[in-house]
């Protein structure tokens, strides 16, 4: 039903639907998490590619110990939107970020910003695992070591509680030594979390992470970022409606460059506002 807002109140449709989802959530991911501590935060952000202009003055905040879920069809920019967390956008000519991106209290988004030293701090997981072509031990001591950690026992430390902490230090802690790429899909992304935990980031964001994998191991990587996320704020990009409503805190949904609507995960799913939202969650568009 339309409002003078254009808007909708929600349908039977989407009601089934949201029941499913959100039966499907653990119970302690319900509603916000309990620190309102903002990590990163996006004040009117307009990204360009040339004279296409992909987003529009898209303002966010993200939390301490949340997960936020960023949906909508393809092509709408959540990607982009990503991208410009961690100035990653910079690495693709002809691209142009306005506005501001605020990490704890500090404007990023200038030319001064050491991007190694970002990074560190803003992790990214990719869609498609990659872990480099070296050994398991070495795809998590790299940066770690470019940042100049040398002692040999707290690598071998750093090595095994990244695994652990990715999940994945009882299937190959017997194989440190061996190739990264010997691993399976799923085994593989999870190497790649574990690569950015030894970084011990502030903020992790995952580009549909589980888009390449089976289900068994898309459950682990939700189980894992569950965990993690209590220390940092974590965003992801899905396609996977279930998955943003198992995972996230927050919601946020984006429709041909622009951030149409943001809430708490269960009110966008059970009660969306925009006629577009509602439209997206019963499937109109994809
Ligand atoms: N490297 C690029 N060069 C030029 N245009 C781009 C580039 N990357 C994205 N775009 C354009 O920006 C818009 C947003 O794309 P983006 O990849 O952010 O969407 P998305 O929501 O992540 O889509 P998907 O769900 O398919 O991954 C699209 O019109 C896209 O064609
Ligand atoms: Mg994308």
């Amino acid at each position: 039903m339309m409002n003078e807002n254009n808007t909708t109140t929600v349908g039977s449709d989407s009601q089934a639907f949201s029941e499913a989802v959100c039966e499907a959530r653990p119970a302690h991911i319900s509603g916000v998490a309990i620190s309102d501590e903002v990590v990163l935060e996006t004040r009117d952000v307009n990204v360009y590619y040339g004279d296409h202009h992909a987003l529009h003055d898209t303002s966010l905040a993200f939390h301490k110990g949340e997960i936020t879920a960023l949906i909508g069809p393809s092509g709408c920019g959540k990607s982009t939107f990503l991208r410009s967390l961690n100035l990653m956008n910079r690495e693709i000519r002809g691209c142009r970020v306005e506005g501001q991106i605020v990490y704890r209290d500090h404007d990023i988004n200038t030319r001064r910003e050491n991007l190694y030293e970002l990074r560190k701090s803003i992790g990214m997981v990719f869609q498609q695992p990659n872990p480099f072509r070296k050994s398991i031990r070495e795809n998590i001591t790299f940066a770690p070591k470019r940042h100049g950690l040398t002692d040999r026992a707290a690598l071998d430390r750093l090595v095994e509680e990244s695994l652990r902490g990715a999940a994945l230090w009882d299937e190959v802690k017997d194989k440190l030594d061996e190739s990264a790429y010997a691993l399976s899909g799923g085994q593989q992304q999870r190497l790649c979390i574990a690569r950015t935990l030894a970084l011990n980031p502030d903020v992790i964001l995952f580009d549909e992470p589980c888009s390449a994998l089976d289900p068994i191991s898309t459950l682990a990587i939700e189980d894992l970022m569950n965990q993690i996320a209590q220390e940092r704020a974590i965003v992801i990009v899905t396609h996977n409606m279930e998955q943003a409503a198992r995972v996230s805190n927050r919601t946020a949904f984006f429709y041909m460059g622009d951030m149409v609507e943001y809430g708490e995960t269960d009110q966008i799913f059970q009660r969306p506002n925009d006629a577009r939202l509602n439209d997206y969650l019963t499937g109109m568009f994809s």
